[in-house]
């Protein structure tokens, strides 16, 4: 086993985020902003296998924890193999997406032993899922979930909440988590990437959120770990829980385990931190990326979150600056 991957305020890092495309077959408006996007040559993005190699390399440096994200994870097509191999290393493997497509990886998930997937739905109604994601996946993506939650899957719902758009859906959203022990909804604080147009009156923050579910259900805190983007709550009676990520009133950089690596071999320290250092030019090389990886983590700030302010455009943390959400993987 080599050395952990350590900062300065004695974080460890084992969770690792790998995006494995910047494509998506969705167009949110708050992580792909424009409808004409470029995206990454299929040349510069990594291929399964060096996906398999990295990740190895994180795993002996004690990455317990896999998630692959995108853009959209299950457009890529070699998703299959990515999950089945990095399924037999030694970690919780799971993914984010859209699940549009999930109904065509049921046993190949099962296969790898992924448990539980997060998946994004901003809203219950159709006409404005299309308004959020300018495409017509609605019954499918509804009629995955209910397929994910039928084969025995953990599912949790990611909202993002903007307000004026779906907020007022908040208890609808928490409604569904009464019945199913499986069911987990997380609401999350809009949050501000190049491009994506946000402002502080968009949010609808987490003292908002909770001030709403309070409005119709009695509910109580449930006990989480200092590395949870979210905090949880269940409805008294209910089943499932609901949560809500503050990254910008109620961040929490200071449990953050946190490891990105973008579709095309960049190395993020942390979501809003604009330097990357690229693993895969190296790798690609045959050289040791331990010390870069060790080197960019012993650089990392204590918090990038929104309570330092993500109206102080610093050089290094200018959301303008940093990239889209759907070319970070989220
Ligand atoms: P779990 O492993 O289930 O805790 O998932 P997660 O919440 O870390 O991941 P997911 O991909 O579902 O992301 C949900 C929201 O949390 C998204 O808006 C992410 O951008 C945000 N998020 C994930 N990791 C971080 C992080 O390190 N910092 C901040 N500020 N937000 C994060
Ligand atoms: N603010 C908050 N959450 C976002 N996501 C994407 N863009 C943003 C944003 N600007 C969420 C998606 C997905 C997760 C990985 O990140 O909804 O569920
Ligand atoms: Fe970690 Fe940066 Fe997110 Fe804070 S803002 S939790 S330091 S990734």
């Amino acid at each position: 086993m080599s050395a952990p991957i350590l900062d300065t305020f004695g974080r460890k890092h084992t969770y690792l985020r790998i995006s494995l495309t910047d494509k998506c077959n969705l167009r949110c408006t708050y992580c792909m902003p424009q409808e004409d996007m470029q995206f990454m040559p299929s040349k510069w993005l990594m291929q399964a296998e060096e996906i398999e190699l990295i990740s190895e390399i994180f795993v002996e440096m004690g990455v317990d924890k896999i998630r692959l994200t995108g853009g959209e994870p299950l457009i890529r097509k070699d998703v299959g193999r990515i999950i089945n191999n990095l399924g037999q290393l030694p970690v919780s493997l799971t993914l984010t997406t859209n699940a549009v497509f999930i109904d065509q990886f049921i046993s190949n998930l099962k296969e790898a032993g992924v448990k539980s997937l997060n998946v994004s739905l901003d809203t219950l109604k159709e006409a404005q899922f299309k308004n959020i994601t300018k495409r017509d996946h609605f019954d499918k993506t509804l009629s995955n979930i209910n397929l994910l939650l039928a084969e025995g899957f953990v599912v949790k719902i990611n909202v993002v909440v903007m307000k004026g758009v779906n907020d007022s859906e908040v208890n609808d959203f928490v409604r569904l988590t009464l019945d199913n022990p499986n069911l987990h909804v997380r609401f999350i604080e809009f949050m501000p990437f190049n491009g994506n147009k946000w402002d502080m009156s968009k949010i609808v923050s987490y003292a908002d959120l909770l001030a709403e579910v309070s409005s119709e259900f009695e509910f109580e805190k449930l006990p989480g770990e200092l590395q949870d983007t979210a905090h949880r709550f269940q409805v008294k009676g209910g089943a499932g829980s609901f949560g809500i990520i503050g990254t910008v009133t109620h961040p929490f950089c200071s449990g953050c385990n946190r490891i990105r690596l973008t579709a095309d071999g960049k190395l993020k320290n942390c979501l809003f931190d604009t330097t990357e250092v690229d693993l895969l030019t190296p790798l690609r090389a045959g050289e040791d990326i331990r010390p870069l990886i060790h080197g960019h983590f012993y650089k990392k700030h204590f918090a990038n979150g929104g309570h330092v302010g993500f109206d102080k455009h610093d050089a290094k943390t200018d959301y303008e600056q940093n990239r889209t959400m759907i070319a970070i993987g989220g």
